[in-house]
């Protein structure tokens, strides 16, 4: 048998505020910018999921794409997008809605779905220039 990895892009769009509560004010906009506007800002994420495996000698595949598309669906996009990340989004609670921090809480949500063992990476990008890549732990 022969191991791969299968990768499928979901795209999504959803608004957050990066703010410290711990920080004054000042402090909040000298850390983050235009990222700390009060209401908010707007992004259009693309998250590439890498799913890693034998390719299975019946179907020749890793993950079926459709399965691994409805669980992104169900588990994350059906949750973030065209939602506040700050205030919508209950595995976002308490977390500042950096790219790092969603990557992780998207991973944490697609892990447990996954077929056993399987999911290797999650790529999100926030913008053409940023993005973030996660492994788990
Ligand atoms: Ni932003």
């Amino acid at each position: 048998m022969s191991a791969a990895y299968v990768t499928r892009r979901e795209h999504f769009s959803a608004a957050h505020r990066l703010h410290n509560p711990a920080w004054d004010e000042g402090k909040n906009e000298r850390v983050f910018d235009k990222c700390n506007n009060a209401a908010g800002h707007g992004h259009n994420y693309i998250l590439d999921v890498t799913v890693a495996g034998q390719i299975d000698p019946d179907t020749g595949y890793v993950i079926d794409v459709k399965l691994l598309s409805r669980i992104i669906h169900e588990r994350v996009l059906d949750k973030v997008d065209h939602k506040h990340l700050n205030v919508d989004v209950d595995f976002m609670r308490g977390l500042n809605p950096t790219v790092e921090n969603i990557a992780v809480g998207i991973w944490n949500e697609l892990q447990p779905h996954i077929p056993a063992g399987k999911l290797y990476r999650i790529v999100l990008h926030e913008t053409e220039k940023n993005s973030v890549e996660y492994m788990g732990e």
